[in-house]
């Protein structure tokens, strides 16, 4: 591939060399807002905005899967008003479904929905339902989400198929398992992108990311644009993926 540009900010990397899949841990809404002596509700709004103008950028320069981390299973721990505000801000977002369906974006959502209220549940059925004829971009909205929690449903569900359907465990295989994973049926992400500084996966996509190449960037998600994008991209190209071969 040709040499790296200068200004690795200005324009991603041709559309071949582009991962089909990204992963974005959305991190750093609470300290955007404090920097501004804001409340920290106020980097939630700012940062579901982004969320929005990278899935439209992602669209435009031809990323087939995006995943965003929107709320994990662990972020129950936080105040019950920051949870309350998080829950309403997902509600509206997905009530307003022109955003998305002008868009021509596949709206998923991933994590286990039980817990969530049963007006937020139906905006989701509803808005998977209205977006699922788009075929160019699919955006997984991890809601509820952990990457353990996927795993223990999928074993469940395989322990299930195991004495209803009399299954032979020794015989289940990656697939048996990925079958019951909520990315079924998509390819694994190539990149995933955490921003705020922060170096860890705080359990996203544990299985998924086997192999994934990480980008850890200090930016704040909130001030998060497609030039951060851009040179994620540039990063991603440069590097030598070998998953365990030569
Ligand atoms: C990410 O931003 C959004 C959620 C986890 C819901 P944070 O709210 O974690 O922001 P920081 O990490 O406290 O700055
Ligand atoms: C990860 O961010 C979850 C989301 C971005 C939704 P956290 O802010 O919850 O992660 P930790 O607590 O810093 O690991
Ligand atoms: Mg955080």
């Amino acid at each position: 591939m040709e040499a790296m540009p200068k200004d690795r900010s200005a324009a991603p990397p041709p559309a071949e060399y582009l991962p089909q899949h990204i992963g974005i841990i959305m991190d750093g809404n609470g300290r955007w807002a404090k920097a501004r002596g804001l409340a920290r509700e106020y980097g939630h709004r700012r940062g579901s905005e982004v969320f929005m103008d990278i899935a439209r950028y992602c669209k435009r320069i031809g990323v087939r899967y995006l995943t965003v981390y929107a709320f994990s299973t662990e972020n129950w721990k936080r105040p019950a008003h920051e949870v309350a505000v998080i829950m309403q801000m997902l509600q509206h977002y997905l009530d307003d479904s022109e955003q998305y369906i002008k868009e021509e974006i596949r709206l998923r959502i991933i994590g286990d929905r039980t817990r969530l209220s049963a007006g937020l549940q139906k905006a989701m059925e509803k808005a998977e339902k209205a977006s699922e004829q788009f075929t160019e971009l699919t955006v997984n909205l991890a809601v509820n989400y952990g990457g353990r929690e996927e795993l223990l449903h999928a074993a469940r569900c395989m322990a299930q198929e195991c004495v209803e359907e009399a299954k032979d465990a020794a015989q289940l295989d990656f697939d048996d398992l990925e079958r019951h994973l909520y990315t079924a049926g998509q390819p694994d992400p190539d990149l995933i992108i955490r921003p705020s500084g922060e170096k860890r996966l705080s359990n996203f996509m544990m299985w998924q990311s086997a192999y994934s190449e990480f980008v850890f960037m200090d930016v704040l998600w909130p001030d998060f644009t497609p030039q951060h994008l851009n040179e994620a991209l540039w990063e991603y190209v440069g590097r030598d993926r070998r998953f365990g071969g030569i």
